[in-house]
């Protein structure tokens, strides 16, 4: 994707000592990231906070972590918001979580639109409270024909319930004699993904450091190098992305051949 040097370069005056913009090889750029943003409970708690101002202060570095990666020329971003098992958290951090949805998608979708930012959502929206539904279908609406950047957000998102589905949209083709069961490929399996048309991310990054997926794109995650921060995601930043994108570009990929 393209990129605005000048932006880009002011994007990163100021740099710490660790770490600048000329420690990355723009010519070698992921394609797809993709962000567990995890901890904003714990950024809370550390100082003596209810998690759900953790949940307000992740916000902000979501709006930084869409900046950096439009800025970056990154093509895909996706970040995973809500799993579906986070409806076992009490009814009131997950009420905060689903207002926050849609009151911060309003608020941002200029920013969507001064970018050139098409956005999408990966989970099952159908179990949502209907004004984040509406909020959220507006904003596919609004940016449904911009070619920037792709925006996707996991909403009530859960990678074998995804795999599920998938299974259960290929039973019906097979049973309405659509597809024949030899047609049942890799390929048929991932066009009937939520991510479907989107390449599978280059680099994860987990904030909190925390070593696992948390049931988060199992199946498109195959071949992603993984990069874990223990920053709390409140904490996470355009700098701490380019110590992300340094490991990344440090890492020998060889997809099973030598
Ligand atoms: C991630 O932060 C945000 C969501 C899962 C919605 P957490 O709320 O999981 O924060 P921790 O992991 O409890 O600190
Ligand atoms: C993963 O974080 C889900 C999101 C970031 C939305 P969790 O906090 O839910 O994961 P666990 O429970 O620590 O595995
Ligand atoms: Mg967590």
């Amino acid at each position: 994707m393209q990129r605005d040097m000048a932006k880009l370069r002011a994007y990163y005056a100021d740099a710490p000592s660790d770490i600048s913009l000329d420690d990355i090889d723009l010519s070698r750029m992921p394609s797809h990231v993709s962000f567990i943003m995890d901890g904003n409970g714990r950024w809370a708690q550390a100082r003596g906070l209810d998690r759900t101002r953790g949940h307000v202060a992740g916000v902000d570095s979501l709006r930084e972590t869409v900046t950096t990666s439009v800025r970056l020329g990154i093509d895909v971003l996706s970040a995973y918001a809500f799993s579906t098992e986070n409806w076992r958290r009490p009814q009131r951090e997950v009420n905060l979580l689903m207002h926050l949805f849609a009151t911060t998608l309003v608020k941002e979708l200029p920013l969507f639109h001064q970018e050139n930012v098409r956005l999408k959502f990966l989970g099952d929206l159908d179990a949502l409270p209907k004004d984040t539904r509406d909020v959220f279908q507006r904003g596919l609406d609004e940016t449904s024909s911009y070619d920037g950047m792709t925006f996707a957000l996991a909403v009530n998102y859960g990678s074998r319930a995804e795999i599920a589905r998938a299974a259960r949209l290929i039973a019906q083709d097979v049973s309405a004699g659509k597809l024949s069961a030899e047609d049942v490929t890799v390929d048929a399996v991932a066009s009937r993904l939520y991510t479907a048309g989107l390449p599978d991310p280059d680099l994860l990054v987990r904030t909190s450091g925390e070593l696992r997926l948390s049931n988060y794109l199992l199946w498109q995650l195959a071949y992603t190098e993984i990069y874990v921060t223990d920053l709390y995601w409140p904490d996470f930043n355009r700098w701490e992305y380019l110590r992300a994108i340094r490991a990344f570009q440090g890492r020998g990929r060889r997809y099973g051949g030598v």
